[in-house]
């Protein structure tokens, strides 16, 4: 299927996020950092959209913003054709359930003092996903199966794993509660190369089952061609260039798109 008949599930138009620049004693705000500055990009059903571009062009700052873990400064932002940013609490609480975010560290992400069990169980009550401990049990067995763990993973603490393993945890604990979309925040910049290729191909396999879509975050482009659809090439707060993994690997337009190329390491295993 084209991408054109596909349904848009996430349209951000115009977003801006700027933080302030505070000086002196009485820290008056001297300025705007333009982290985010006017941007424009669409995650269709069940695609992936790659973001990359260098350290601190915005990617994470975008990422955040579409989602409102932090509030944008402007622009406009659709979620399943709904103004999104409208959204009051009660409707934002259901939107939360449907987005979930992967980030770079997984252990920073998880407790760890709570069991794994706990960690990808805590919010499915909460979320009427389940209605009792027993049926909470066993959906936390089905997601440990689902990112390839044994069921006794349940009971051990984040300690007892590798950063791999951890970041498939965090992937379940995204995963548990049903999402529509997930945001992959630089979810495999901090494994080693083998272990990234096996965290992409577990995404990339939930994706076809269970029907997902990812923002997926990185500042790597062949781990960007592994898994997206479509890319934005992101450069000091704007979007440089958009289009599909083969318009932008294979006839970039933009020149700071074929600068991102050319510094990709031939000899990388994919
Ligand atoms: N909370 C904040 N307060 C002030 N400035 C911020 C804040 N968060 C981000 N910035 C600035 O906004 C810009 C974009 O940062 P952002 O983290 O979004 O970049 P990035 O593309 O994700 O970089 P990286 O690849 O290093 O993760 C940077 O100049 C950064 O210093
Ligand atoms: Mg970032």
């Amino acid at each position: 299927m084209s991408a054109s008949m596909k349904e848009v599930l996430l349209e951000v138009k115009g977003l801006k996020k700027y933080f302030p620049i505070l000086a002196g004693l009485l820290r008056k705000k001297v300025g705007d950092i333009k982290a985010v500055d006017g941007i424009d990009f669409k995650i269709y059903q069940g695609e992936v959209l790659g973001m990359v571009g260098e350290s601190g062009s915005g990617k994470s700052t975008a990422g955040r913003a579409a989602i409102r873990l932090i509030e944008p400064t402007a622009g406009q932002v659709n979620f399943q054709g709904e103004n999104f940013l409208a959204f009051d609490q009660e409707k934002l609480k259901a939107a939360r359930r449907k987005i979930q975010s992967v980030f770079q560290d997984p252990y920073a992400s998880l407790n760890p003092r709570k069991s794994i069990g706990h960690s990808i169980g805590e919010a499915l009550l909460y979320h009427n996903i389940v209605s009792s401990k027993g049926e909470q049990t066993d959906r936390i067995a089905e997601i440990l199966k689902k990112i390839g763990l044994p069921p006794d993973a349940m009971n051990r603490y984040p300690h007892q794993f590798s950063g791999g393993q951890q970041q498939r945890i965090c992937i379940g604990r995204a995963i548990a509660l049903n999402p529509e979309l997930i945001i992959c925040d630089e979810a495999v910049s901090a494994l080693d190369v083998s272990v990234q290729a096996q965290i992409l191909n577990l995404l990339a396999e939930l994706k076809e089952t269970l029907g997902l879509s990812y923002l997926f975050i990185s500042h790597d482009l062949s781990v960007i061609r592994h898994i997206s659809d479509h890319v934005v090439v992101m450069r000091l707060g704007k979007v440089v260039e958009y289009g599909s993994i083969e318009e932008i690997f294979y006839n970039p337009q933009h020149p700071y798109t074929k600068t991102l190329l050319a510094a990709i390491p031939r000899d990388r295993p994919r």
